[in-house]
């Protein structure tokens, strides 16, 4: 049979590395496909590196529009980035009847329901292993391996460069900002590293996982956000006396919401147990952890990002969809999981309306009846404290700083709490709030 024809949009370095990988393991990958599958065209404004990189061995172009509309092609890998030219390109491949498979995250959770939407109509694929953790299959885990439960809840470290920053933080105790320059200079973060650092990049890989877990239409503008920059290295040195690591965790979440079953979705700084698995995933790894009413909890673990961990992903979906590209397009697993007529409208909660139980950390000044108007505080708005620590002052100080540990409550209700502490004399500064996850 005659090897599927790809074409590569940008060859960065997943794209690279799936050139090289293709090549390495193309015996092993037609045995497993069926058929070989064959990088027939590489489009790349940087010619010259392009040529570099596939010494001869495909076409090289400059205009990618050359690729999605070329005839010979059948599958499109799209590993520009970005919303702009990259959605332009992906809707003319499927328009094409070009299969499609991408690493894009951004794209897919602000407008995959238009893209999974025209690739239905056109009865082809768009694969997207590689936007949600780089190498590990958890795309594949949620949408096949785990269908026969339901999904109640996944919590993931999701972006590298951000556990990177928080493992260092934690080991040196170190500040984010220097920990942060580090990360530039070894590669891990981008020049431009807000999208990692603001959690932007979590949340696209959590609304693509929500997609998939409950059978929602993908609503990233539904998410809430909540990067790591704020952090400081003394609440993860307390968490830690506590027995709890603060890892930024996307989380999506089956609830009840005012006597209705809704979503939660977010990300955020959030403080985990020590003893759980998840918490000691440290460096650039990523991890997920599933929680399905049959098969209990699952963890998935390994590199998110990089050039052959993510071309791992790039190339299993190319030979999935070399597989059932011959199978009638209803027979194919759905994009997101659920049949598209079978989707669900169930709600996403507002994060005020979000119970999770609570870290406070706040600078008072040391005199009797502080902590008297800060339980007073809490006991007002219901808030049920769990643990406390209060550290000695240092010789000579005045102040202190004590953290209270709360038990579930409303979101609302801790914000409302934590601006009537801010307006007592005694409380110096912001009051310091950080999500807590038992994850069990
Ligand atoms: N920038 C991401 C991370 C990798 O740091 O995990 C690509 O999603």
């Amino acid at each position: 049979m005659k090897p599927v024809k790809v074409g590569l949009l940008g060859i960065g370095t997943v794209g690279t590395g799936t050139f090289n990988v293709l090549h390495r393991n193309q015996e092993e990958i037609r045995r497993r496909a069926g058929r070989g599958i064959e990088i027939a065209m590489v489009a790349d404004l940087n010619t010259t590196r392009a040529t570099e990189i596939t010494q001869g061995r495909c076409r090289v172009v400059a205009d990618a529009w050359q690729v999605v509309n070329d005839p010979e092609i059948d599958i499109v890998i799209e590993l520009i980035g970005g919303y702009g030219i990259a959605k332009e390109l992906v809707l003319a491949a499927i328009a094409n009847g070009k299969h499609v498979v991408t690493a894009n995250k951004a794209l897919l959770a602000t407008h995959g329901n238009e893209i999974f939407r025209a690739a239905q109509d056109k009865g082809v694929m768009v694969a997207f292993e590689a936007a949600v953790a780089g190498g590990i299959p958890i795309i594949k885990a949620l949408r096949e391996g785990l269908t026969a439960n339901r999904i109640q809840w996944v919590a993931g470290i999701i972006n590298g460069t951000t556990n990177f920053i928080l493992s260092e933080m934690r080991d040196k105790g170190l500040d984010f900002g220097s920990v942060l320059k580090q990360a530039q200079e070894l590669g891990y973060a981008e020049a431009d590293p807000t999208f990692d650092i603001e959690g932007v990049d979590a949340a696209h890989k959590a609304t693509l996982m929500a997609a998939i877990a409950f059978g929602i239409p993908v609503q990233f503008d539904k998410a809430y956000v909540e990067g790591i920059t704020r952090l400081q290295s003394c609440d993860i040195a307390f968490a830690e006396q506590l027995g709890y690591r603060i890892k930024l965790l996307g989380i999506a979440k089956r609830v009840q919401n005012q006597g209705a079953e809704a979503i939660e979705l977010r990300v955020h700084p959030t403080l985990i147990p020590a003893k759980r698995l998840i918490a000691n995933v440290e460096g650039a790894m990523n991890a997920v952890l599933v929680q399905g009413d049959a098969v209990g909890a699952t963890l998935y673990y390994g590199k998110g990002a990089g050039s052959e961990p993510t071309a791992s992903a790039v190339i299993a979906d190319l030979v999935d969809i070399t597989r059932l590209a011959t199978a009638d397009p209803e027979h194919r697993v759905p994009h997101l999981a659920f049949q598209p007529d079978a989707m669900s409208d169930i709600q996403i909660v507002p994060m005020s309306e979000v119970c999770t139980s609570y870290y406070l950390r706040m600078r008072v000044k040391d005199q009797p009846g502080v902590l008297a108007d800060i339980t007073r505080i809490l006991a007002d708005g219901d808030i049920s404290i769990d643990a406390m620590l209060q550290k000695e002052p240092g010789d000579g100080e005045s102040q202190t700083d004590i953290i209270i540990l709360t038990h579930l409550t409303r979101e609302k209700h801790v914000l409302a709490a934590i601006e009537r502490m801010q307006s007592l004399p005694t409380v110096l500064g912001a009051v310091t709030r950080i999500r807590m996850e038992e994850l069990n």
